[in-house]
């Protein structure tokens, strides 16, 4: 679920200009190179009049000093310089930060954040949720096994996800995880058979798919009728009543998740009355729900996007709850790209430069495999130098692609710089639905990772090597 709205398609996202400058610290502002649709506008012209002031998405976290980019207090450059490109750098405080500002959202309720490690399950990532006190939504056995590497609680572990295999579910049973998200009406007859074999009750809550519009990209689009997500609201009584006559499970809540790269409020507040309503017609059937899981989507900055604060839009929510008289009641999130996104960066160098009649390219070491999203869903990644002294190299507006052999394989489009090769650049934003998303393709080991605390750096995924790229294949004998 990477796509980010900010996506580069004017057919799904109007070129539009960055950015509420409100919440920015103005002394760290920075031009975000960005370039016009039309690449072969006289360049000067278009340096003059579109080079966008813009709040650098991941501030204050990520921040120039003396004009080299920074993430806490240690220099990229420095980073890059030791580790190698492409790196992955984040940072831990922004993460925290992120973190934060749900658990004052929550101040004084029965609330429990479970971090959905499919944004990032890096486990020195999950170590850092894991030691703030978060739970954990996972979505396969692999999931399941980092969290119990990177010490996360089990009970705090909910399993969302449509193809959960029997053999998945045993083994986040044996875990003794906190709850199922049953996400339709066979797999929970199968939980229920697996549940008695090991003569245990299965802790589930149905995911429910409330048929609200979450207005964000089509791809990460998961609540409308014609998703594969969830139950159809319309059934979500008549499932309750048929799981509460399973012997093997234990109803024990509600749950729903409309999408991702959310920036408006009502569609939470919406799915949220729907939801109540469902709890409502649930429990008048004598089946108690302890908690409600309100999932997670909550976007974050790519482009002069400014989705709400995570405090303010739960003041609104909890606001209703309180007022349909649900506001005591166990609360569950499900947060992903929201406490990662800006957290991290991805530094890439500058190969080559190689300017044409209809485009000009600048080819980076970074690529699809690295930074999956613009391929995927045409996202939007804020792309800037590393250092910010007035460059000596000629401006360009170009497209910035990969090694990859695809035309697909581009990270940014129409982007003014001002680079040679050998320069550095940060993609900005890459700290959810990067690295959790990055492949082999083209036989290209994933990148080293590094977390930032302070000006203290630590490898926390070593570079892939070659050698391991094939570790387990075989000739024919
Ligand atoms: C069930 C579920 N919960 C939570 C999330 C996290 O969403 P986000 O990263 O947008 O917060 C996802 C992402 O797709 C999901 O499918």
């Amino acid at each position: 679920m990477g796509a980010g709205r900010g996506a580069e398609s004017s057919r799904l996202w109007a070129n539009r200009a960055a950015v509420p400058a409100a919440k920015a610290n103005p002394s760290t502002k920075i031009a975000i190179a960005r370039g016009p649709a039309a690449h072969h506008r006289p360049i000067a012209g278009f340096l003059k009049n579109s080079f966008m002031q813009s709040t650098l998405p991941g501030q204050p976290h990520f921040h120039y000093l003396d004009k080299q980019l920074y993430a806490e207090g240690c220099a990229l450059g420095t980073l890059a310089q030791e580790y190698g490109t492409p790196l992955f750098v984040y940072s831990k405080a922004s993460m925290l930060s992120a973190l934060a500002a749900y658990q004052r959202g929550f101040a004084g309720r029965d609330a429990q954040i479970c971090y959905a490690m499919k944004a990032n399950s890096t486990l020195a990532v999950l170590q850092v949720f894991a030691q703030a006190g978060c739970g954990f939504d996972i979505v396969s056995a692999g999931e399941l096994a980092r969290v119990q590497a990177a010490g996360g609680d089990m009970c705090k572990v909910i399993f969302s996800g449509v193809g959960k295999t029997r053999d998945e579910m045993r083994q986040a049973l044996s875990a003794g995880i906190g709850c199922f998200n049953v996400e339709s009406e066979a797999e929970m007859d199968v939980l229920n058979a697996v549940a008695l074999e090991m003569h245990i009750r299965a802790p589930i809550s149905i995911r429910v798919n409330p048929n609200v519009d979450p207005k964000t990209h089509p791809y990460i689009s998961t609540g409308l009728k014609g998703n594969k997500f969830g139950i159809a609201h319309e059934r979500t009584l008549a499932v309750y009543q048929h799981a509460a006559t399973l012997a093997g499970l234990k109803i024990v809540g509600i749950d729903c998740h409309i999408g991702s790269q959310i920036t408006e409020e009502t569609p939470y507040l919406d799915a949220t009355d729907r939801m109540l309503d469902l709890v409502q017609a649930i429990e008048a059937c004598g089946i108690p729900i302890e908690h409600i899981d309100f999932g997670g989507g909550l976007g974050i900055n790519y482009q002069g996007d400014a989705p709400p604060q995570a405090d303010d839009l739960w003041a609104k929510l909890l606001a209703k709850l309180d007022a349909r008289g649900y506001g005591q009641r166990k609360l569950m999130i499900e947060p992903g790209r929201s406490l990662v996104g800006n957290a991290g960066v991805c530094v890439t160098e500058v190969l080559y430069l190689k300017p044409g009649e209809l485009k000009n390219f600048c080819i980076v070491d970074a690529a699809m495999n690295d930074l999956p999203r613009p391929a995927m869903y045409q996202a939007f990644h804020a792309i800037v130098p590393l250092d910010a002294t007035p460059s000596a190299h000629a401006a360009m507006v170009c497209d910035v692609v990969g090694p990859v052999c695809e035309s697909g394989d581009w990270i940014g489009r129409d982007r003014a710089l001002q680079v040679g090769a050998g320069d550095l650049l940060a993609v900005m934003s890459a700290g959810a639905y990067c690295m959790s998303m990055a492949s082999n393709y083209n036989s290209r080991g994933r990148a080293a990772e590094v977390l930032v605390e302070g000006n203290r750096a630590t490898v926390v995924r070593a570079r892939e090597g070659i050698n391991s790229l094939f570790a387990h294949e075989a000739l024919v004998a």
